[in-house]
């Protein structure tokens, strides 16, 4: 969505860390050699399982939805840090309603678990909510914010080995009251991070946002905002690497995943790509924005993303590609491969021409890559707009290639069905008739690698937390 120049709230979670204090250490998380059962066990699946755990209520938390909570969130966080080095420590979120303002983790291998009725609500307090300094490859606070943006409620930076994860408990931005203002998580610098059967709801920004981070793994989250609530990205992958995003479910009114690397002349500068992304069974609803956007802050590059078995219902497009002059770097290597898509305004969409700049000082003359763009076996109905490619005049995107996609139309589509301009590329089995710089081809399947990423073969184990002491 175009929302320039509204405030932005903190994203959700991202990435950052370090601490210490005392622990209560009651309980022990190891990975399962029986199943055990009664009130106390617990189980779920982890890339690692810890040593140590403490509950949230042993650091003087009050679940009652009124009592503030910061203190406790970082004194339990402080105190658990103490055992990064001795088998890593979990903190559980019991059941209740824990209003919290932003809170950062801050040692490695750390497991923040939710029970399922657990729900932490985030704070309205301005005061909760430190300014911290503007992303170096966005130069700027993306929004509108001068230099600097308020912090996620959920942030960690320069960490490795850490989860976030439990039966479907519930992390609450209250974003209503700073859909003007702020994000809800981040990680920065930070790699092995995974984020996992979670239910998000109302982030006052960017849901989900790991930056400058390696090994990310994504599952199971239920994401939801209002349909009409603005900045409210799902998930947005920033100059990352190794990236899996599986079996989540987003409801907004921003995009439901936004790849990201930086922005203009900083995301130049800072020259992080976004590499080696997979997202499958994702399912979105999102009126005004796209499924999947790749950009517009493109500007360390998006290279090598792997996206399947994607549904979408009412929402503005399936893929869409956004960049501008000033960008340079490079959208390529694209594959996407089964869609199921109701109710879209355009099915595919690319604009060379989205041109919000973080200030005067980007390069006129600097043209943005975009080619090697794949998409199949795609299935769509009732469609406004078959299509609608826009690539910029003195660099037209190419190698694009679309084959095997039914498109069914609304009662009122638009009269011009592909609308392209700037591009070239083939097409092969495809309806309604794509436009003439896509030329037919007979049997033609787009490219979809075949090989598999190290993210793919990361390893689960099944953690449980048994009574000890
Ligand atoms: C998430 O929960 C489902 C069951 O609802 C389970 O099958 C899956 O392994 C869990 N995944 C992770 C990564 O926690
Ligand atoms: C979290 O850490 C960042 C620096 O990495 C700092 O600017 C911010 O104030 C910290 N937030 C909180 C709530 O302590
Ligand atoms: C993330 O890391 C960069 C580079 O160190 C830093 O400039 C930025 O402030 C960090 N973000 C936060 C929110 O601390
Ligand atoms: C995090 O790591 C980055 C890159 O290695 C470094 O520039 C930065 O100073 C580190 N930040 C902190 C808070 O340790
Ligand atoms: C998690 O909770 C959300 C919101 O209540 C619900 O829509 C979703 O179906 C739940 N997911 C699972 C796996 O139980
Ligand atoms: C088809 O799309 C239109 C909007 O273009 C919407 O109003 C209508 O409800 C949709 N019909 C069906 C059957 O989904
Ligand atoms: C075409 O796409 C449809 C829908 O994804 C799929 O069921 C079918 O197998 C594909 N056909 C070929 C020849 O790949
Ligand atoms: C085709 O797309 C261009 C932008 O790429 C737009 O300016 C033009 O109005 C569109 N034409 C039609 C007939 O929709």
């Amino acid at each position: 969505m175009e929302q320039s120049q509204r405030f932005r709230a903190s994203d959700l979670i991202q990435t950052i860390l370090p601490v210490l204090v005392l622990a209560t250490v009651s309980l022990r998380v190891v990975e399962c050699k029986v199943h055990s059962s009664g009130p106390d066990a617990l189980h779920y699946r982890a890339i690692n399982c810890r040593k140590h755990s403490a509950l949230l209520t042993d650091f003087g938390a009050v679940g009652d939805g009124k009592t503030l909570n910061t203190k406790a969130f970082k004194a339990a966080i402080d105190s658990l840090g103490t055992y990064a080095s001795q088998g890593g420590a979990q903190l559980i979120v019991p059941p209740g309603k824990w209003l919290t303002g932003s809170f950062n983790l801050t040692s490695s291998h750390f497991t923040l678990f939710l029970h399922k009725d657990a729900v932490i609500l985030a704070s309205q307090d301005e005061a909760e909510w430190p300014l911290v300094p503007a992303l170096p490859s966005y130069g700027r606070g993306r929004d509108g914010n001068g230099d600097g943006r308020f912090s996620s409620l959920i942030f960690g930076t320069n960490l490795t080995d850490i989860i976030i994860t439990g039966n479907n408990g519930t992390i609450d931005g209250q974003g209503q009251y700073w859909w003007d203002k702020f994000h809800q998580g981040q990680f920065n610098y930070s790699n092995k991070i995974q984020i996992s059967n979670l239910t998000l709801i109302n982030s006052p920004s960017w849901f989900v946002h790991p930056t400058y981070s390696s090994d990310v793994l994504i599952h199971g989250l239920t994401i939801l905002a209002p349909i009409d609530s603005p900045n409210t990205d799902g998930i947005d992958p920033d100059s990352c690497t190794n990236t899996r995003i599986e079996d989540c479910f987003v409801v907004s009114g921003d995009d439901c995943i936004a790849v990201k690397s930086g922005w203009d002349q900083y995301g130049i500068k800072f020259g992080m790509p976004t590499r080696h992304l997979i997202i499958r069974r994702l399912t979105c609803i999102s009126p005004d924005s796209a499924t999947i956007a790749l950009g517009s802050e493109m500007s360390g590059g998006i290279q090598d993303v792997r996206a399947e078995d994607i549904t979408a219902i009412n929402t503005q497009s399936g893929i869409r590609i956004k960049t501008a002059i000033g960008r340079v770097a490079y959208v390529k290597d694209i594959y996407v491969r089964r869609m199921t898509l109701t109710t879209m305004k355009w099915v595919f969409w690319m604009s060379g021409s989205y041109n919000q700049h973080p200030d005067t000082n980007f390069d006129p003359k600097a043209f943005p890559e975009i080619k090697g763009i794949n998409y199949r076996d795609i299935v769509a109905t009732n469609v406004t707009g078959a299509a609608r490619l826009e690539g910029i005049a003195q660099d037209h995107f190419t190698g694009i290639c679309i084959s095997n996609v039914t498109i069914s139309l609304s009662k009122t589509p638009k009269e011009l069905q592909w609308n392209c301009t700037n591009i070239a590329g083939v097409t092969s089995n495809v309806t309604p008739e794509p436009c003439h710089l896509l030329p037919k081809k007979e049997k033609v399947d787009c490219a979809f690698p075949e090989d598999r990423l190290p993210i793919e073969d990361v390893h689960l184990k099944t953690c449980c937390t048994t009574k000890t002491a």
